[in-house]
């Protein structure tokens, strides 16, 4: 193991210099005019994986963007098998000026690699494929049997794979999988995370007139959907910061005493996040604490809306239209389709008869409960101990990754969920960062893990 961890040191420059390449791909999935980068970006990923030492590598077509998969099971069949899922998607850059250097061309600033995909996902994925490269390069070989699936639309709701997962469930046949998709609780504190929360998403438009009017001329006499969509979100919540959709906490498992004691003993400190953030103050719901309503209770926010005139100066109409972009947070047991169907329900419920609705939901995930007990869990944490020389906690993730509660179920797998960014690290924002500490770390986390996993599994 000496020789693969000095092998990672001695090349930390050339696993810059590809991660660089890498993330110059635009590899948008949202966006239409990406496709061809997003192809592209998934072929260069194929040739970047043969050539760190992976033999069987393709590139899978979908119904929608790529699957890039490889698999090395050179172990033998009696050896634990390893399957490392990320994704090669990024979200859009906007608002690109905002951005102190480019979103697709990486710069390196004060020991941080700059650039959208950095930490989410590029950059943690790709830190399996150089720790794998590590393995091969100095022994021939890996420790364990290793199948990588990185998809190309994580971003945009895992709709290909959660297509292409239960056909192919035996080709994916693994003993556990191993993800690095997520943040550490803080600076110096890696993290397994144990819980994702689930996303469901709508998006709603409501018509009035048949075009945009003079607010003078009409103003007072006819509905105006820009006023009429705020007046309904506005009732999508009670006072106690509550989800008001009908029967939406049903089948929410409350956490046990036990465990809100351990997520609350986190070291967390509510005004360095306020500061942070540059707010004055946190909202949520009644009852819960800030570290129990980012990660473990659900939620409902809008991400986008527009109407009527949002350019320079001002116009004086009456929209003729408006429509928001929601997506609700979800926690066990609830399950994306039906909390998809109960807020549409809800919402149309709620339009008034002179307005025309047009609602209906895009993609989702559910939520997962991961093992903290299980051999790739131990495995994780002695690894990421090792490499950082910290030790790792376990937590609760409020963000989601559609397709992690589907492996589990079909696969029959355990997750682990191995994060190497930090909440810092702007992901969704711009001038997305990864400490490069963090990459060549993780790196070495990878390589551990395999070398772990094999011994923990005997
Ligand atoms: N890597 C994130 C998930 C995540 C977010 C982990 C924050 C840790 C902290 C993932 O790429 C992501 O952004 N998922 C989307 C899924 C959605 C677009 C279906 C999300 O959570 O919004
Ligand atoms: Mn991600
Ligand atoms: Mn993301």
């Amino acid at each position: 193991m000496k020789e693969v961890l000095g092998y990672i040191d001695d090349n930390n420059d050339k696993f810059l210099g590809e991660l660089v390449e890498f993330l110059k791909f635009p590899s948008v999935s949202t966006r239409e005019r990406n496709k061809k980068d997003v192809l592209d970006c998934a072929n260069w990923l194929k040739d970047n994986i043969i050539s760190s030492g992976f033999e069987t590598v393709e590139v899978i077509e979908t119904s929608g963007h790529p699957i890039v998969y490889a698999e090395w099971l050179g172990a033998g069949a009696d050896a634990p098998t390893v399957l490392i899922y990320g994704h090669y998607d990024v979200q859009p850059e906007d608002p690109i000026n905002l951005w102190k250097s480019p979103p697709f061309e990486p710069t390196v600033r004060d020991g941080k690699l700059y650039g959208r995909g950095t930490a989410d996902d590029k950059g943690q994925v790709f830190a399996h494929v150089k720790g794998a490269e590590s393995h091969f390069k100095k022994n021939g070989k890996l420790p364990v049997n290793v199948k990588l699936l990185i998809e190309g639309e994580e971003e945009s709701g895992s709709t290909a794979l959660m297509e292409f997962l239960p056909k192919n469930a035996d080709k994916l046949k693994c003993d556990t999988i191993l993800i690095s998709d997520t943040s550490w609780f803080a600076d110096e504190i890696p993290s397994i995370v144990y819980s994702l929360r689930g996303i469901a998403v709508i998006e709603m438009t409501l018509t009035g007139p048949n075009r945009d009017l003079h607010s003078g001329q009409y103003g007072g006499a006819v509905p105006n959907p820009a006023n009429e969509l705020c007046k309904l979100i506005a009732k999508l919540h009670d006072e106690d910061g509550k989800v008001t959709i009908k029967d939406f906490y049903t089948n929410v498992v409350e956490l046990g005493a036990e465990e809100t004691k351990a997520l609350e003993s986190l070291p967390f400190n509510e005004k360095d996040y306020t500061e942070e953030l540059g707010l004055n103050g946190l909202t949520g719901e009644k009852g819960y604490s800030t570290v129990l309503r980012a990660s473990s209770r659900p939620t409902l926010d809008i991400n986008g809306m527009f109407s009527g005139y949002t350019d320079e100066g001002h116009k004086s109409i009456i929209p003729s239209s408006a429509t928001a972009k929601i997506s609700m947070r979800l926690v066990p047991d609830q399950t994306w389709q039906e909390i998809t169907d109960k807020a549409i329900s809800h919402i149309k419920s709620l339009v008034p008869d002179f307005m025309h609705v047009e609602i209906h939901g895009h993609h989702g995930g559910n939520p997962v409960i991961a093992a903290i007990d299980s051999p790739g869990v131990k495995a994780a944490s002695i690894a990421l101990e090792t490499a950082f020389g910290f030790k790792s906690v376990n937590m609760r993730e409020g963000g989601s990754i559609p397709i992690v509660e589907m492996f589990q179920a079909e696969l029959k797998a355990p997750a682990v969920l191995m994060g190497l960014g930090l909440d810092g690290d702007n992901i969704h924002s711009p001038n997305e960062k990864f400490n490069l500490s963090h990459y060549f770390g993780g790196i070495k986390a990878s390589a551990l893990f395999l070398e772990e996993f094999a011994k923990v599994s005997k």
